[in-house]
């Protein structure tokens, strides 16, 4: 079998794999074909996938030979009219965003491995480019806001005085959250910590920050780990009190998220009103919908002199290291499917297989892709 790895867009400066994972994956008796200069926005060159065993090819030729095509982002529209039945292409696909892409390609008989699908249980773990691109993110949120606030992250005893640490309020603790949590920590800031989650009270709290409970969360053990919609008692009680915290803080990253939601309201105007000037917000949960009032996707803003960034692109700041993560999910999910033979094997026994598999021989398959979809 054939895999090929295809260049990404020009605002996409991820690769889906890079030359040390594709020496992993040609262990697995496959060939592997680059699109040409797939990987130079993330520092990598087409000799170096060579040295790793790979050969480089024309869009046009990689996409025809290639049984199997590894992208970041869901191909190009243009591209899905030129595949033929039964070939499988693997990347992130957003179905919630992507629904007539989807529907094509199930149309055309296109075989559609999502992998923001993967199920977030154990076993899968090393498989969620969810997680590992969520760790980038938190990283960088912080990184974005300690080089523009007009201050320290930490404590400064000098000749000149003593500085205050900076305090960072943190709003949502899934994995973004977690690792921004550890990197402010690291830079020597006072980190306080939001979320409807109890389970993630221990692992802030490892991790050095405070976590600020409001009473009455709703929680619920079928949602597989994640957040639910709150009762609006239980919001308007957040909202005062991410308001005092708020007014205390000189940076809060906002990551809270719902599945399939808009991103829940955490910050609203009169808040960010009540800021310090010079306090910045990050908020990357941006894409959907953000967790400030005032946060427009893709834009740095100044209101009442509190810098909004609204970004959730920041993994695609980071390429190397980003699509290091991402190639080696990729690797360990094809572990699974690639048989002896080097041959894809479909297996939908398989919770993995079955939970990622948007769209093959014409069917929905996923579970979770069909409720999105709404489709019983
Ligand atoms: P996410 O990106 O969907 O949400 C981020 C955080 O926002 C979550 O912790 C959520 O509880 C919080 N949140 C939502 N609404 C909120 C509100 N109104 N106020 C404050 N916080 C709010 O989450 P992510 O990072 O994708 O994962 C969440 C959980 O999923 C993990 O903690 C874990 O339980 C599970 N997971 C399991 C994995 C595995 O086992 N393979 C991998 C990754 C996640």
């Amino acid at each position: 079998m054939t895999i090929g790895i295809l260049k990404e867009s020009a605002t996409e400066k991820r690769v889906a794999m890079l030359p040390g994972e594709v020496a992993v994956l040609k262990k697995l008796g496959v060939d592997i074909v680059v699109e040409k200069g797939a990987g130079e926005r993330a520092f990598v060159s087409d000799k170096e996938y060579v040295s790793a065993g790979a050969s480089t090819a024309e869009r046009k030729d990689l996409i025809s030979l290639s049984s199997l095509l590894l992208s970041v982002n869901a191909i190009p529209d243009a591209d899905l009219d030129s595949l033929n039945e039964g070939q499988i292409t693997i990347s992130v696909v957003n179905p919630a965003e992507n629904s007539v892409w989807l529907e094509k390609a199930r149309i055309r008989g296109i075989t559609v491995l999502a992998l923001d699908l993967v199920p977030r249980t154990t076993r899968a773990q090393s498989m969620d480019v969810l997680s590992s691109m969520a760790t980038v993110a938190g990283y960088r949120a912080v990184l974005a806001a300690a080089s523009i606030l007009p201050k320290f992250f930490p404590m400064f005893m000098s000749a000149a005085g003593t500085i205050k640490p900076a305090k960072v309020l943190i709003l949502g603790a899934g994995v973004a959250g977690l690792q921004a949590v550890a990197t402010a920590r690291k830079l020597g800031a006072v980190v306080e910590v939001f979320d409807v989650r109890s389970a993630v009270k221990e692992e802030v709290k490892s991790l050095g920050g405070k976590f600020i409970e409001v009473e009455g969360a709703k929680e619920d053990a079928a949602a597989g780990g994640y957040a639910v919609e709150q009762s609006d008692d239980f919001k308007r009680k957040q909202q005062e009190l991410i308001q005092k915290k708020a007014e205390e803080s000189d940076v809060i990253i906002a990551t809270a998220q719902i599945p399939g939601r808009k991103a829940p309201l955490l910050v609203v105007r009169e808040t960010v009103m009540k800021m310090k000037p010079g306090s910045v917000i990050v908020d990357i949960a941006a894409s959907s919908g953000g967790n400030c009032e005032l946060t427009v996707n893709g834009q740095t803003r100044i209101v009442n002199g509190v810098t909004i960034i609204g970004k959730s692109d920041f993994p695609s700041d980071m390429p190397f290291d980003s699509s290091k993560m991402f190639g080696s999910n990729i690797v360990n999910l094809l572990k699974v499917i690639i048989d002896k033979n080097g041959k894809p094997v479909l297996d939908m026994n398989d919770e993995i297989i079955a939970g990622t598999t948007a769209v093959h021989n014409k069917e929905y398959i996923s579970l979770r892709a069909k409720q999105i979809l709404g489709i019983n």
